[in-house]
């Protein structure tokens, strides 16, 4: 059995009188007031997904924590126990004690993070560094198995594309800024850095608990977490930067809350734009489907409320799938379920940026963002976004040399690597469709 004296109890959607900073979060006993949907998905003939257990009051204690877990994790070389530990792999305790990792174990317990068996620590969750900051988040699990399970919608996202996103986004500062959808608040935390006020939203109870856990571990402080249903505990609230790593796959129809289909990128651009500032920004990670008789930017710009104004538009595709056995039951999956639509062309994953501006041009470019950001880091993927996003390609060749800029440290390879980006965008990026509004 898990250890869980606490919870952290999320208000419902649309009370709007909860809370404004990290301690005005409600912390309850958890006997009697565990939130009714979270009870809703535990069916009892499977494993309770493990519960963190903590209360505001550990704010120091957990920032201890945080900065001991950095001096692990910051190692990229060290295998020893704690770091298999931290990778999701059950450890022999007398091994971490010997390790000096002591103080983990007892943590361990404490929190809720994993629970001792037969002299062994098995982990609940999985830590990960990223950027800079530590986060928990939850073990790994295969698509497939998370839509079987009956836990799909308390699990929360093992951080597949969250660090890769968080590498594009703005260091320039600004006021306010939203992690729609937050998981276990990778991009909110990022974001906290240039923004003086951080919200982060998520409809699954679980994941906005592991945010606030990740908040307190990093010491951050300008991070509110809320219980949202996409905008509807928002309803005032405009954002200067907003950012979804939307749960949108190969799927059709919604599948669990990471797999929510395509209705649920309909529902926030239809949404964004009353909560958007007047140059704001928002990156949303997306799968794109375009059909015979209804290209995805089509469905965007329809779906788009009259009013709305313009954006600046740039899709940086990262895959594009149009054949193969996969694409092929997708076709068929498709006609299923679009029979207006016309057949299946081809799917797109890639991250949308936009900016609000009256005179907006709208590119695409195909590049392998999940490679270079890892190699170039936050720093250049931020600024290439910045400058992308209002150029077209004739600009961006002229300025192709001038993106010497973007680099951070200079040195020869990554030169190299970030002039072919550079470059290959002046020389690749093409205009979304339909060109006209
Ligand atoms: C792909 S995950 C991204 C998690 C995290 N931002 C990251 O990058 O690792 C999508 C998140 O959207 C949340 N979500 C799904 N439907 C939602 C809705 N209607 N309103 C708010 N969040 C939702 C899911 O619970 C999930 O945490």
């Amino acid at each position: 059995m898990w250890f869980v004296p606490f919870h952290i109890l999320c208000q419902p959607a649309d009370n709007r009188s909860h809370s404004n900073s990290l301690s005005r979060v409600q912390i309850t006993p958890m006997d009697d007031t565990i939130s009714a949907s979270l009870r809703r998905l535990r069916p009892s003939n499977e494993t309770p997904l493990p519960e963190l257990c903590f209360a505001t009051d550990n704010a120091a204690e957990l920032a201890r924590l945080g900065g001991l877990l950095r001096t692990f994790l910051s190692d990229t070389a060290a295998t020893g126990p704690a770091v298999r530990l931290f990778g999701g792999h059950a450890q022999q305790i007398e091994a971490l004690q010997r390790s000096g990792a002591g103080t983990i174990v007892d943590a361990y317990e404490k929190f809720g993070l994993g629970r001792q068996e037969d002299g062994r620590l098995i982990p609940g969750f999985q830590a990960q560094m990223i950027d800079g900051f530590v986060l928990y988040s939850d073990l790994h699990m295969l698509p497939r198995d998370i839509r079987r399970s009956n836990m799909r919608d308390a699990y929360v996202d093992p951080l597949w594309e969250g660090p890769v996103i968080s590498s594009l986004l703005p260091g320039e500062p600004c006021e306010r800024a939203l992690d729609m959808g937050c998981g276990c608040g990778v991009l909110a935390l990022t974001l906290t850095r240039a923004s003086k006020h951080v919200i982060a939203t998520d409809v699954n109870p679980r994941a906005l608990q592991l945010t606030e856990f990740n908040a307190l571990l990093n010491g951050v402080t300008n991070l509110e977490v809320r219980h949202s249903d996409l905008f509807s505990a928002l309803r005032n609230d405009r954002f200067d930067r907003v950012v979804f790593n939307a749960p949108v796959g190969l799927e059709f129809k919604p599948a669990n809350l990471l797999e929510a289909g395509e209705g649920i990128l309909h529902a926030f651009f239809a949404q964004l734009h009353d909560h958007l500032t007047d140059d704001g920004m928002c990156w949303v990670n997306i799968c794109t489907k375009d059909y015979g008789r209804s290209r995805f930017f089509d469905r965007f710009r329809d779906n788009r409320p009259a009013g709305s104004g313009k954006f600046r538009m740039l899709f940086l595709e990262q895959w594009r799938m149009e054949k193969g056995l996969k694409f092929r039951a997708r076709q068929l999956a498709a006609r299923l379920f679009h029979p207006g639509y016309g057949s299946l062309l081809h799917i797109r994953r890639g991250i949308l940026c936009l900016q609000r501006s009256e005179t907006g041009p709208a590119y695409e470019y195909r590049t392998p963002y999940f490679r270079w950001t890892r190699a170039l880091g936050s720093e250049f993927g931020s600024r290439f976004v910045e400058w992308a996003i209002g150029q077209g390609p004739e600009t961006a060749r002229a300025a192709a040399p001038d993106s010497l800029l973007f680099l951070p440290a200079p040195d020869a390879p990554h030169r190299e690597l970030a002039l072919q980006i550079v470059q290959g965008y002046g020389a690749q990026a093409q205009p979304i469709y339909p060109v006209s509004e």
